[in-house]
């Protein structure tokens, strides 16, 4: 059989429309809750040097969509010419950003608002036919994408405050005892990898094109927290054979024992999130891990971390049909009942959660709850071409950072797809950052 694409339906204009604004209002309504929550100087500080003051964001959000959606798809002159470096992210690294003159929090929103209002008037009338910023709606896919993606930025910067919680969200269900084998066999042969038909993919995840890859197992579920513990505590952290030299250095230097946020207390291990200090759910996926940690933690496991290639095959590849899914469970889009998206719970759910998000080959959560650190460096696939600018992909590419698969808790759907690549750089784990395992199948 060969490798396939599923050959995603045409979709009609005014369903692509509706999905457009859709995305922009959910990402609004977001947005608007991550920088009402706390008052205006929580707004203007910095928390970290990894992260922008949240009123950077939020006017960067404004800024990026009056430049791809007023100025470049509708002709528009630029409304405030003189505030585009301010929020240009390559004129200014994060750690400068609380020294600009930034627009203040009631300017952010105004610009941001007054910038929204001309959008929507532009959407109702915008061709979606024409070059490729315009074809499908591109632009105003990205831009939704571009807000979510701050929206998961944002919640970052949240969790790395410190102070009374500002943000609550229900539990996930819980689920019964997870019964399924650990891991599943993926067989080994071509599939398709990436897309050329996905209407709002960026061009990372482009063009489609077929791999080889070996067969494979790979953990049902991301890795848990009783599990991840089990690892620090036959002293993991302290067994240099485990880790990589880069990572072992890295954990001694800045004397890293447990992932962010953990600390034990009177034998038992606890967590702070989002302001509240809790007992480590044992049944959780584990978060708040580098790439180091989880290599070092597949090593010891006996295993390894999967590759971009194996973690997309068994997410998108349908052993029945030869062709390749938008998503584990089809090509549907994501409801609450496949995945944990979206920020409507401020956790991961608990290991085997989610069964109807299950690929065809039984692996769960792959789409939502944790990102995955995969093995891969952060490389175009052949054939790669930029679009719609150099500095979305093409100038991360590279060794230096590693891809993350999936999205998290705290990624819109808009922002979320098989096909969907994320990077970082091995050390960070503010990020909502997980893995799981695999391993070779001919070792077996
Ligand atoms: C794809 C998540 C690495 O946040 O740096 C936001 C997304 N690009 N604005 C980032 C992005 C431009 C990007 N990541
Ligand atoms: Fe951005």
């Amino acid at each position: 059989m060969t490798a396939q694409e599923t050959g995603t339906p045409e979709v009609a204009p005014e369903t692509l429309r509706a999905r457009a604004l859709a995305s922009l209002v959910t990402a609004r309504a977001r947005t608007t809750l991550l920088t009402t929550c706390v008052e205006d100087p929580d707004l203007t500080a910095q928390v970290s040097p990894l992260m922008s003051p949240l009123v950077w964001d939020l006017a960067h959000i404004g800024n990026q969509e009056e430049l791809w959606l007023l100025r470049a798809v509708g002709g528009r002159e630029a409304m405030r010419p003189e505030i585009d470096g301010l929020y240009d992210a390559f004129e200014h690294p994060r750690s400068e950003r609380p020294s600009l003159p930034l627009l203040a929090p009631e300017e952010a929103r105004a610009y941001a608002a007054e910038v929204r209002g001309r959008v929507l008037d532009l959407l109702e009338g915008a061709d979606f036919e024409g070059d490729r910023l315009t074809e499908s709606g591109f632009a105003f896919g990205m831009i939704a994408q571009h807000e979510q993606q701050h929206d998961e930025t944002m919640l970052i910067t949240h969790q790395l405050r410190t102070g009374p919680p500002s943000l609550t969200a229900p539990d996930p269900d819980p689920v019964p005892p997870f019964t399924a084998p650990p891991e599943v066999l993926v067989p080994g042969g071509p599939f398709t990898m990436g897309t050329s038909t996905e209407p709002w993919a960026l061009d990372n995840e482009r063009p489609a094109h077929t791999r080889e890859v070996d067969p494979f197992w790979i953990d049902t579920t991301p890795v848990t927290n009783a599990a991840y513990r089990a690892f620090i505590e036959d002293g993991g952290y302290d067994t240099e054979r485990w880790w990589s030299p880069e990572g072992w250095a890295h954990i001694r230097q800045h004397s890293v024992t447990a992932p962010l946020y953990w600390h034990r207390d009177a034998g038992q291990w606890l967590r702070r999130r989002f302001g509240v200090t809790e007992p480590v759910p044992p049944d959780e996926p584990v978060l708040h891990v580098s790439w180091y940690e989880a290599d070092a933690y597949a090593r010891w496991a006996g295993r390894r971390l999967p590759t971009e290639s194996e973690w997309e095959k068994a997410a998108r590849y349908d052993p029945v049909t030869g062709r390749s899914r938008r998503f584990p469970w089809g090509d549907a889009d994501p409801t609450a009942g496949h995945a944990n998206l979206g920020q409507r719970h401020l956790r991961p759910a608990p290991a085997g959660s989610y069964p109807a998000g299950e690929s065809p080959h039984g692996v769960r959560q792959l789409i939502g709850d944790v990102w995955e650190w995969t093995s891969s460096d952060f490389l175009p696939y052949p054939g790669f071409t930029v679009f719609p600018y150099k500095e979305y992909s093409e100038v991360f590419f590279g060794p230096e950072y590693k891809v993350l698969r999936g999205g998290s808790f705290a990624m819109g759907q808009v922002a979320c797809r098989g096909t969907f690549r994320n990077w970082d750089y091995p050390v960070r784990r503010q990020i909502f950052s997980g893995f799981r395992t695999a391993r070779d199948a001919e070792s077996a």
